[in-house]
């Protein structure tokens, strides 16, 4: 083979080639459960048998006609997008980083003359230069910063004091993922809202690992005291296939004319599967399953009563362990002995269950987390 992958993404060792519900399989056919989901993209599990037909489906019809051309299925995706917000508009484009980009554009052009945005501290929206400049994280930043626009980063609580009528945005993340698994307190989020409100500061929230039911509601903004005027969505959108959106208050306004594009983004193929797999959240109330199977999964890992086990928090199917071990080192541990997770920084072990696991997936994950919290503590 002539080319060869970048390293940025770091080595787990082995390559899946197969999966089905909550599981996985490798290429030697070790079985896993799937607590990673593709950074949480395959938030309905793997092959769900309406996704891969919506799939089948779409890919009879036309791919990609273009942006300009009407679409009937890229109506229908903007017509369920849209009920998200009061009148909602929408913007569709194809992964996290674009949708919050397209909310950073879009709040410049709608609040001119305002010159201060606001992020949280650990906040983590993408790593092209306008989500870049929005992370908080120097590691990500540090090498780019002469090209990143201005943001302000403090905690969650410091912000309401701070918005004034000179703030175009704010961007928050109703739970921090990247960041370690922080949910906001409502009554931070109900502070935060209401100083938006107040001086017309625009309230973006980062829906892209939270939203769509994983935290237990179709927004976590809603568990989170939190009243968005954008909302940016990604990952499960499509079941795991490319795709974000942006979608903001129709009484907002709109871009400029020609002052935003994507050349793929609502695209045929995609929107199809996007329509069936919100059909799908909404008609199996996976929200509501979500909110259980969480709950069981923290009792479980609390359960273990490990003194290496800090804290336990999370919201629906976002969860986090912030544990006394590296957190890499357990990530190594849990995939040896069959499931697959993610960390939250370097202390916290994230856990991304997707709608397609159950109870026992919950209880046999922590059993296995027991195993490797106990396996790295006699190594170490
Ligand atoms: C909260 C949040 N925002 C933005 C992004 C960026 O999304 P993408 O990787 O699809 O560009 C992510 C990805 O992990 C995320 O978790």
């Amino acid at each position: 083979m002539s080319g060869s992958l970048s390293s940025l993404y770091g080595g787990r060792g082995v390559a899946l080639v197969s999966g089905m519900g909550s599981r996985v399989r490798d290429s030697e056919s070790r079985e896993y459960i799937d607590f990673f989901n593709g950074h949480g993209a395959a938030l309905f599990g793997h092959s769900d048998p309406i996704l891969v037909s919506a799939l089948q489906d779409a890919a009879q019809g036309i791919w990609s006609g273009g942006a300009g051309f009407e679409s009937p299925a890229r109506a229908e995706l903007a017509d369920a997008l849209g009920a998200f917000l009061e009148g909602g508009r929408v913007f569709i484009c194809n992964s996290g980083a674009e949708a919050i980009e397209a909310a950073l554009k879009l709040a410049v052009a709608l609040r001119p003359g305002r010159d201060k945005i606001f992020a949280c501290r650990r906040a983590f929206h993408g790593r092209t230069c306008g989500a870049l400049a929005l992370t908080f994280n120097p590691k990500y930043k540090t090498p780019f910063k002469s090209i990143l626009p201005e943001v302000g980063h403090f905690k969650p609580e410091e912000l309401p004091e701070l918005i004034d009528e000179r703030t175009a945005a704010v961007f928050i993340e109703p739970v921090q993922g990247e960041g370690g698994v922080h949910p906001l307190e409502p009554v931070t989020g109900r502070a935060l809202s209401d100083a938006c409100a107040k001086s017309g500061a625009l309230l973006v929230a980062d829906e892209i690992q939270t939203g769509l039911g994983r935290c237990g509601a179709l927004l976590a903004s809603e568990l989170t005291g939190l009243a968005p005027d954008i909302v940016c969505v990604a990952k499960g959108l499509a079941g795991g296939l490319p795709i974000g959106a942006a979608i903001w208050k129709g009484a907002l306004g709109d871009f400029p004319p020609h002052t935003h594009g994507s050349t793929y983004g609502g695209n045929d193929l995609v929107a199809r599967v996007a329509v069936a797999a919100l059909k799908l959240l909404r008609e199996k109330n996976y929200a509501a399953h979500a909110v259980k199977l969480g709950e069981e999964l923290r009792a479980a890992i609390r359960a273990i009563g490990s003194p290496a086990i800090k804290e336990v928090r999370g919201l629906g199917l976002l969860n986090g362990v912030e544990i006394e071990p590296p957190s890499a080192d357990i990530v190594r541990e849990l995939q040896g002995r069959g499931l697959l997770a993610l960390q939250a920084g370097p202390r916290v072990v994230r856990f991304l269950p997707s709608f397609a696991a159950d109870s026992a997936d919950a209880a046999r994950a922590a059993e296995i987390f027991a195993g490797a919290l106990a396996a790295v503590a006699a190594a170490r």
